[in-house]
């Protein structure tokens, strides 16, 4: 089995290349989840997976989620979700949206984060649409120590209602959405001690800060972590598969025209611990 890598910065992203007749073999499984561990981002340049593959790929790094099953009401949403602003195939349009601004998947329900989350590029739009990575471990890391002894301890509130705010207002949202909320530490760290931020668009508020306070916080914390060294923005083109850590990444879209028709599939991997 070969499995070709480039790196592309230290801090996040990799290219990765192997044979798609491999996809279930246990060595490439392994080799994949190690790369993932280290790189947080890896892309698969023009593999083209059909949907069938990309299911299988995804059981093949870990238990599949289906990150839209878990909204109330929408317990029979298809496995492969189409991430699209075309009116004819997704009528989420606001939550879509909601994709344009830095987040986490999954930090609204107090079902652990996904570990991973996996697209394919199915159509591009011809302007926009490159996806954006920053790795919160690296950022964390990158903090002073004082920074991060007062970071220790806080809490945040985080809810489907904040990650549209610049989108549309609450009432837009379907009922089951609107209502959706978790509270996580906004420092995770991790059993073998590494740590990461739990931030993004979905951050509403924190405990015990006042509310100029906690966002003047929460903006900063993604200003550092979006910053270059830490960050990593994808060009796709038609085929590429990318399969990023959302534990310890944010990721956002470049906006793009909804009648681009541009369409992501997307499927993920069940995280295997709460934020703590
Ligand atoms: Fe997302």
């Amino acid at each position: 089995m070969t499995v070709k890598v480039e790196i592309l910065k230290p801090a996040i992203g990799a290219k990765v290349w192997f044979d798609r007749a491999q996809i279930g073999d246990p060595a490439l499984s392994v080799q994949l989840q190690e790369l993932l561990d280290k790189h947080t981002v890896l892309i698969f340049p023009r593999i083209g997976l059909s949907d069938q593959e990309q299911l299988a790929l995804t059981d093949a790094l870990g238990e599949r989620i289906n990150i839209t099953a878990q909204v109330p009401g929408k317990g029979d949403a298809a496995e492969v979700y189409q991430v699209t602003l075309d009116e004819g195939a997704n009528i989420e349009a606001e939550y879509v949206l909601g994709t344009w601004f830095w987040h986490m998947d999954g930090l609204t329900t107090s079902v652990a984060p996904p570990r991973a989350t996996m697209l394919s590029a199915r159509k591009l739009a011809p302007k926009g649409g490159q996806t954006e990575f920053a790795s919160t471990r690296a950022a964390y890391a990158a903090l002073p120590d004082e920074e991060k002894a007062e970071l220790e301890g806080l809490r945040v509130v985080h809810t489907v209602t904040a990650s549209v705010r610049e989108v549309c207002g609450p009432e837009a949202l379907d009922e089951a959405r609107r209502g959706m909320f978790h509270v996580h530490p906004l420092v995770w760290t991790r059993p073998n001690g590494v740590k990461s931020l739990v931030i993004g668009s979905t951050a509403d508020r924190i405990e015990g800060l006042s509310q100029p306070e906690a966002r003047s916080l929460l903006a900063r914390l993604l200003d550092w972590t979006a910053q270059p060294d830490f960050s990593y923005r994808h060009k796709w083109e038609e085929g590429d598969c990318v399969i990023w850590d959302n534990t310890c990444a944010l990721h956002r879209v470049v906006p793009y025209a909804p009648e681009s028709g541009r369409m992501m599939h997307r499927t993920a991997i069940a995280g295997l611990e709460a934020v703590a």
